[in-house]
């Protein structure tokens, strides 16, 4: 039987690609994202195989979504965004509350509306976190804070689908192009380009391959959490302040 799954955010990056991946291997894909015209252009690429769905985050009636476009085989909470890097003491409240609604209330609203139909599939969730979950930056507070929300909420609905055959990974992706850092940067792409300047970054394609096998795999194995980085990415140290 064709299996199904429903990739929030497929209007651009990681959603986007993964799409097209999941269409390319047989699947079905209800795909959603606020931007009815790039839906549009995806609809018209991947026909048949993809139902586009309006859909923002913040809010909405996800029984109404889940009830209309369920039962699935896979949940890809993939939806998300950043606020601009600012310290909080520093940071305007309106663009932290998007990114709290949007990552988190958002992500296990639409989750606990889809589970009982891949509870009845036996399917699979995966959530998009991020390194920012476990490695701390100046600035992301708040994006890093939603992204460890994302990944221990992961583990603790292991915990509470054990028994049904329902699998659930956190992915943990480090510095990959996308729109992701032209939306940081309130629509400024020349800063996104000076961002990603020589560093080989991961694409959406790479992060969707990996999705892809996760998805694949085996239904008696699970990945719990896998973190991903280009390889011109690694760690900084610790800040110290001293006084002066
Ligand atoms: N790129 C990276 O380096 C990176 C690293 C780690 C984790 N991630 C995570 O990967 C996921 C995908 O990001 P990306 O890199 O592919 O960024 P992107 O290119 O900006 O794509 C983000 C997607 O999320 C959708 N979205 C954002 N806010 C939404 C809302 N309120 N309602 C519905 N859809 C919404 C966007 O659609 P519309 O604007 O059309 O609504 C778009 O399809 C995010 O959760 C991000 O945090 C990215």
């Amino acid at each position: 039987m064709t299996k199904t799954a429903f990739i929030t955010g497929v209007t651009s990056g990681i959603g986007e690609a993964a799409a097209r991946r999941f269409v390319k291997g047989g699947w079905t894909v209800t795909g959603t994202g606020r931007r009815a015209d790039r839906l549009d252009r995806l609809k018209g690429e991947l026909g048949e195989a993809l139902t586009p769905l309006a859909l923002d985050m913040r809010g909405g009636d996800f029984d109404a979504v889940a009830r209309d476009h369920g039962p699935v085989d896979l949940l890809i909470n993939n939806a998300g965004l950043a606020p601009p890097m600012s310290d909080l003491q520093k940071a305007d409240q309106a663009p932290l509350d998007t990114v709290i609604d949007t990552n988190i209330a958002g992500l296990v609203s639409l989750t606990r509306a889809m589970l009982p139909g891949l509870i009845e599939r036996k399917g699979a969730v995966i959530n998009l976190s991020s390194v920012a979950a476990t490695y701390p930056y100046k600035g992301g507070a708040v994006y890093a804070g939603s992204k460890a929300f994302v990944r221990q909420f992961s583990f603790g609905l292991r915990c509470d689908l054990a028994g049904t055959g329902v699998r659930v990974t956190s992915i943990e992706p480090g510095m990959a192009e996308t729109e992701f850092t032209v939306v940081r940067n309130g629509g400024d792409q020349a800063a996104s380009d000076a961002f990603y300047a020589g560093t080989d970054p991961m694409t959406g394609e790479d992060i969707a391959e990996t999705l892809w096998w996760v998805a694949t795999l085996p239904p008696h194995l699970n990945i719990n959490a896998l973190e991903l980085m280009p390889v011109r990415q690694s760690w900084a140290g610790f800040a110290v302040t001293r006084e002066s």
